[in-house]
């Protein structure tokens, strides 16, 4: 009867707290896969970067140390290089005396070269290479900034940040690529910067070579995925190392400054994290800065007048600035 029915079927509570009961395991079961999900890609980032070799350039200071340093207490199997020796030496031996008891790590290799010198990287890569037999992954880190006006920055100054900038990584990226073609897998990953996708006054070189980097490696990536090459552009914003301190200037002397942004900027340990977690979950693409950098980037692809009106306006502000 219409009665019975009305007694079997449940009252408004009782169906509110079945629906609810429900709705609370499945939100549990979400949860419960999220986290199993992360597990799995935290154990498949660690498998990945474990006995990797891993080559760092410019590990020497600031950001490619703090990769060492990461890197080296993931399991990998480090090449640090640099132009000098003794700090390179020293960082190996830093890290060699560090052992985590639950993790196997190797006493790094050092191999000093200079990148703006590109008829000397064939033979450093070489010697990269013997190290030990092969590479997993490339990190092309080592960089130099430089600040000036176009007006006044000498030609020998744009070629000297495209050297070390653009065509060290390139000819250090085709010395090693033939054999990570040969063994159908590697990864290479570039330290780009937020100015490889916006160009700010005053830094015409150091963008040009971003820009130009993000450009070759871009390339690179569509023709070497057929190897099972994975290539990766990682783009920060300002990082708290000794980059302003060692830029250069337009007459080719050193600039000398911490400037004030790169003092507040990230610290370096927190971006060598996120690259060991960019390499591990073989991200393409990263771009590891605030809300405003980010904006500045969506603004000149969507409404590029109005991102040159702001570089003009903020170009006007800093010469002024420079000249009280
Ligand atoms: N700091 C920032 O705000 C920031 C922001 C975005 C992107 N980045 C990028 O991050 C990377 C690392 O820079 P950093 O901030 O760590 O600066 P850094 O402390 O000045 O380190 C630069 C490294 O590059 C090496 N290097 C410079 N010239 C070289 C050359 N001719 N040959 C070989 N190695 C050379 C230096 O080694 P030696 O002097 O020992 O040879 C040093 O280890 C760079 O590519 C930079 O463009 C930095």
């Amino acid at each position: 009867s219409v009665s019975s029915v009305h007694r079997r079927s449940p009252s408004g509570d009782g169906l509110m707290a079945l629906v609810s009961g429900n709705t609370f395991l499945l939100l549990l079961g979400s949860l419960g896969l999220v986290a199993l999900y992360q597990l799995l890609k935290r154990m498949r980032q660690k498998a990945y970067i474990q006995d990797a070799v891993v080559v760092i350039t410019g590990a020497s200071s600031g950001l490619g140390k703090e990769c060492a340093r990461v890197f080296h207490a993931a399991g990998a199997r480090l090449v640090l290089c640099g132009r000098d020796k003794g700090r390179l030496q020293e960082l190996s031996k830093e890290l060699a005396a560090v052992s985590d008891s639950g993790r196997k790590t190797y006493p790094p290799s050092t191999v000093t070269f200079d990148l703006s010198d590109t008829g000397t990287v064939a033979s450093a890569a070489e010697e990269i290479l013997k190290c030990h037999g092969r590479v997993d992954i490339l990190i092309n880190n080592a960089g130099i900034s430089y600040r000036g006006t176009i007006l006044d920055t000498t030609i020998d100054v744009d070629k000297e940040v495209m050297d070390i900038n653009y065509f060290g990584p390139v000819a250090l990226t085709k010395a090693i690529l033939p054999s990570m073609v040969q063994n159908r897998s590697g990864h290479i990953l570039v330290i780009s910067s937020v100015q490889g996708k916006i160009a700010i006054p005053f830094r015409s070189a150091y963008a040009a070579s971003k820009h130009a980097t993000q450009a070759f490696f871009d390339c690179l990536r569509a023709e070497v995925e057929q190897y099972g090459i994975e290539v990766s552009v990682f783009s920060p914003g300002y990082i708290k190392t000794n980059l302003s301190l060692n830029a250069v200037t337009g007459d080719g002397s050193t600039y000398g400054v911490m400037d004030k942004n790169t003092a507040e900027g990230w610290d370096p340990q927190d971006v060598a994290r996120a690259i060991l977690g960019a390499v591990g979950s073989k991200k393409r693409d990263v771009m590891l800065a605030g809300l405003l950098p980010t904006l500045a980037v969506y603004l000149r692809t969507l409404c590029p007048s109005v991102f040159f009106r702001i570089m003009a306006s903020r170009a006007r502000k800093e010469r002024k600035a420079k000249n009280n």
